[in-house]
């Protein structure tokens, strides 16, 4: 059963995933490389809470008792090594990964499930440098705390007693598991970051302004966020990450990342993150 869990990465993924463990009286331990980056991920997820105070659907206490249920910890070294699940959530760079990884299989008890938060690496590939069997990917969406949807990714020799755990592991976080295979950008981003890069080249060939752009696919579509509000939240460097890995992944042109996308991560204008992408913040 798991109940121990380390998470590798404060940031904005990594931070919501420990409040949804915590939230469910999980024991988890929050790793990130200093006490700077684990303390404004702390605090994202106080800030969170207390928006779901404001609702009504929380009290202090019960904040308290989640957020007392977190552990920061800077270094991988401070990681249990009788921990039931360590998920990685840096950002997206497979020898990063792969490193982390490597470093985890030397202490880690060989029980421990090993996932990868990923949001288009293969999950094989990852997960080569380790125990494959126990190796699974275990994306979720942003904000977490708010987004039903777990794509758990199998990669090739991840075994069914690993898929079985993580699956039940995600209903007990009333997250709605739906299992992938390990193919590039998985299901969600395979469809929705062709979407964002097409509206980028909408926006490059003056086909509508930005605003007239997200304003089709919110009242049209129906969809909470136009593509380029979307690309800003999700940060314009993940998503040229991303096109790459579909663009690489596929060798297909159709998946070739917009110009204007690569330029705009040039220049540092990542969306919200930055202050400014398609939109400022
Ligand atoms: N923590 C806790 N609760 C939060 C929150 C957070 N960080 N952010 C929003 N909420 C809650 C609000 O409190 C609110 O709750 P109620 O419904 O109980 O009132 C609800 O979420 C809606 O929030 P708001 O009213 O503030 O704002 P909104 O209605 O505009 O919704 C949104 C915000 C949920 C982000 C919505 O715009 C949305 O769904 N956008 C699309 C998000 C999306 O597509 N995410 C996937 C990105 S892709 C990805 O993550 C994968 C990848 O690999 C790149």
């Amino acid at each position: 059963m798991i109940r121990k869990v380390a998470v590798i990465g404060a940031g904005t993924m990594g931070n919501g995933i420990a409040q949804v463990f915590a939230s469910k009286d999980f024991s988890v331990q929050l790793i990130d490389q200093n006490e700077k980056l684990l303390e404004k991920g702390l605090n994202t997820i106080s800030g969170s809470l207390d928006r779901i105070i404001k609702k009504g659907n929380l009290t202090e206490v019960q904040k308290s008792k989640i957020l007392s249920n977190i552990t920061p910890g800077s270094g991988l070294h401070n990681i249990a090594p009788d921990s039931d699940l360590i998920i990685e959530a840096v950002f997206e760079n497979k020898s990063v990964k792969q490193d982390i990884f490597k470093t985890l299989e030397s202490f880690v008890m060989p029980e421990c499930i090993f996932a990868s938060n990923t949001s288009s690496i293969s999950i094989t590939e990852i997960g080569s440098v380790c125990r494959q069997d126990r190796f699974i990917g275990m994306h979720f969406m942003n904000p977490v705390p708010v987004m039903k949807l777990v794509e758990i990714i199998r990669g090739y020799a991840t075994s069914d007693e690993t898929y079985n755990n993580i699956k039940n592991v995600s209903v007990q976080l009333e997250k709605v598991p739906v299992e992938v295979k390990d193919y590039p950008g998985f299901i969600s981003n395979r469809i929705l970051m062709p979407m964002i890069n097409e509206a980028i080249y909408c926006v490059m060939e003056g086909v509508a302004n930005k605003e007239d752009i997200d304003t089709v696919m919110k009242l049209g579509m129906a969809h909470p966020m136009g593509p380029l509000t979307l690309a800003d939240f999700i940060g314009l460097d993940v998503c040229l990450a991303i096109m790459e890995v579909l663009y690489g992944g596929f060798a297909d042109s159709k998946y070739r990342p917009c110009p204007l996308l690569k330029q705009m991560v040039a220049s540092g204008k990542l969306g919200r993150k930055t202050g400014e992408g398609f939109f400022k913040y």
